[in-house]
């Protein structure tokens, strides 16, 4: 699989109507899949991460959860098609609802959203290179997005940072699975212990009944603290929606 020009068309899954509005609805067509609560023995806290460098130091004004279209472009992001989406657990299990989830990483040719991007030349002006989900009441979040590539020094990974009502609760980055870079990765390898690494490293499966072809990644991200209490949806910290 190369270009997304070819794989952007969406899932059949999605509603053809407005894009926010069919991807607000996959993610709720999702609900039925997973088990609430209760798991929570089981359950790794997500590792933390450091931010990096290139959180977006101006965000873009589109900033929904679909970065390989940019407004209402007819043109798509150059990359592999990836649908990335999982939950927002608490440290006990249970969903939480009212998180912003941001996600943000460099576009298919290494360049991120920042001024002071490698390879900034060469920025795919197609690709939003962040986005933001707030979750609902079952705690799921979902992207459409692209399967991280690497640049120099690091391997194929997005960065994530999860708020609630004005604090930031996580900041870590999700790293493919197999992928041979993670083992000489200078960030992913001060994950020493093993449930650490697997709470930041993730399968992206090839989705066969996609034309053009495309990318699954399942990613729960689970908080190492209580969210804070409050009407979420009246004060959660939104900047610059859209
Ligand atoms: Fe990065």
């Amino acid at each position: 699989m190369n270009s997304a020009t070819r794989s952007s068309r969406p899932h059949p899954f999605f509603i053809p109507f407005s894009r926010r509005r069919l991807l607000q609805s996959l993610a709720l067509a999702t609900t039925g899949f997973w088990a609430h609560g209760a798991l929570a023995e089981m359950l790794a806290l997500t590792a933390k991460q450091t931010e990096g460098p290139f959180y977006p130091d101006h965000l873009p004004l589109d900033t929904d959860n679909d970065l390989i279209v940019v407004n209402d472009s007819l043109t798509p992001a150059t990359g592999d098609i990836t649908y990335l989406s999982g939950r927002v657990l608490g440290p006990n299990g249970d969903p939480v609802r009212g998180a912003t989830v941001e996600i943000w990483q460099c576009d298919n040719n290494g360049a991120y959203l920042h001024t002071g991007s490698g390879n900034a030349g060469r920025r795919d002006a197609n690709f939003q290179g962040y986005g933001r989900f707030l979750t609902a009441g079952a705690g799921e979040y979902f992207f459409r997005t692209i399967k991280p590539v690497p640049y120099p020094g690091r391997a194929p990974h997005i960065h994530a940072k999860v708020r609630m009502n004005g604090r930031e609760l996580l900041t870590t980055q999700l790293y493919i699975k197999g992928c041979a870079q993670n083992e000489t990765d200078g960030i992913y390898s001060r994950l020493h212990d093993a449930k650490a690494r697997e709470s930041v490293t993730v399968n992206f499966t090839p989705m066969r009944d996609v034309k053009g072809g495309a990318f699954a990644a399942k990613w729960d991200i689970v908080l190492g603290v209580t969210p804070p209490d409050g009407d979420p949806h009246t004060r959660v910290d939104v900047r610059n929606s859209r």
